[in-house]
């Protein structure tokens, strides 16, 4: 075959997010898009701030020579100073601009740190219900994930079952925090938890372990709710974050690594995470765009009109008879489907036109995903499609 055979197998695996969004394509032709409930794909339609639109057009229209250039690898170095200040102010931990990578997305951000810190066949630890991807991107640095189910009334980790988890092998650990698919933050007195299990299998195990907080819906939370600072708990804490959703910026790819000054050889690990940046054909991340996110640190989209979708369909859904913990963060809820077999109920939803993802897609079967960053008359046309469902299980 000329193709790669594990990525030829992979396709024809292909992702439970993308097949609801190819049938929704469908639906859509067929009965009129406005007759479809899409709640399946986590692409923000919140616009970008004023603030970001008017430091782009600084940025097009600006006479400054080299705003074009290749530049360090790891970005500008005034943008990663502010970002470096910013985690700084709120974590109390201190960090310069050599902290701090600037990278395409945080899914680039989280690419490039697995390749800088796996040896093959090492293990990434993940707490279900997780962003699927984690899976690909750990498998493309020879590394594995090693999955730890929830406590399903929280959906904050099993902490006996994540120190079982643990091995030889475990590099490190990912904390989803808010949560996609849930929403849920974890607390602060968790993560402390979590420290002392890894700090205790660490001396068992002569191992190093380190703490990567995937957090690019820290901005997004609501009822003055606070996502704990990873920084501030863990020693060997690394943030990877983005302004996909803080910043409405999703297509144009701009994130960051931020790596704790408190990590052993903290130097060496910087280095290598240009060096992947680089090596992995990033080279750098989108230049005129690190400049907007370093003009727009403090500003952010609407989280009110999250919030606003947020508390109309939780309190719909919970209505016509879902379960379902409430989301502080992010822009999904994680109701238990009406039957056990998940993927069996969202293939019952698309009879009422409704789109919903399996949690089987997150490592989490017996509940589906709705993303609620979508427009909100059609979450209001959408509720008679959910009581009618609902009442199929009555
Ligand atoms: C949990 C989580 N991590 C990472 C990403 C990647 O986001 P981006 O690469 O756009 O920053 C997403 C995107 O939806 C996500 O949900």
């Amino acid at each position: 075959m000329m193709l790669s055979e594990k990525i030829v197998s992979n396709l024809s695996k292909s992702s439970w997010i993308r097949a609801m969004f190819e049938e929704g394509a469908k639906l859509a032709q067929r009965y009129g898009s406005e007759n479809v409930y899409d709640f399946s794909i986590g692409n923000p339609y919140a616009e970008p701030p004023t603030k970001v639109i008017e430091s782009l057009k600084k940025y097009v229209l600006s006479d400054e020579k080299g705003l074009h250039r290749y530049m360090n690898n790891a970005g500008y170095p005034e943008v990663r100073e502010k970002i470096a200040k910013s985690l700084q102010a709120s974590s109390g931990v201190e960090l310069t601009n050599q902290n701090v990578v600037m990278t395409v997305g945080a899914a680039g951000g989280l690419n490039v740190v697995f390749k800088s810190i796996l040896n093959p066949g090492e293990e990434v630890i993940v707490f279900a219900p997780y962003f699927v991807e984690y899976g690909s991107y750990a498998d493309n640095h020879g590394g594995k994930i090693v999955v730890v189910p929830p406590d399903l009334s929280t959906f904050e980790p099993d902490l006996d079952a994540l120190e079982k988890a643990i091995t030889p092998k475990t590099k490190a650990v990912i904390i989803n925090n808010p949560n996609n698919p849930t929403g849920v933050i974890y607390r602060e007195e968790t993560l402390k938890a979590i420290k002392e299990i890894f700090e205790k299998k660490e001396k068992e195990y002569n191992t190093s372990i380190f703490i990567i907080s995937d957090q690019p819906y820290s901005e997004i939370v609501y009822d003055n709710a606070e996502v704990p600072s990873i920084l501030r708990i863990f020693t060997k804490g690394i943030i990877v974050s983005s302004f996909s959703k803080s910043l409405g910026l999703a297509g144009d790819r701009i994130g960051y690594i931020a790596a704790s000054s408190k990590i052993e050889n903290v130097d060496v690990l910087m280095n290598a995470l240009s060096y992947c940046n680089r090596t992995l054909g990033f080279v750098n991340a989108p230049g005129l765009i690190q400049k907007v996110v370093g003009d727009s640190l403090d500003a952010k989209v609407n989280v009110e009109e999250y919030k606003k979708r947020r508390d109309y369909l939780y309190d719909n859904l919970t209505r016509v008879g879902f379960e379902c913990v409430k989301p502080q963060g992010a822009f999904y809820l994680f109701p238990k489907a009406l039957m056990e077999d998940d993927v069996e109920f969202v293939k019952r939803a698309l009879k009422y036109n409704l789109l919903l993802v399996p949690g089987t897609g997150f490592g989490c079967p017996g509940y589906v995903r709705l993303s609620y960053c979508v427009q909100f008359d059609m979450i209001e046309r959408s509720i008679p499609a959910f009581e009618q469902l609902a009442a199929e299980f009555k």
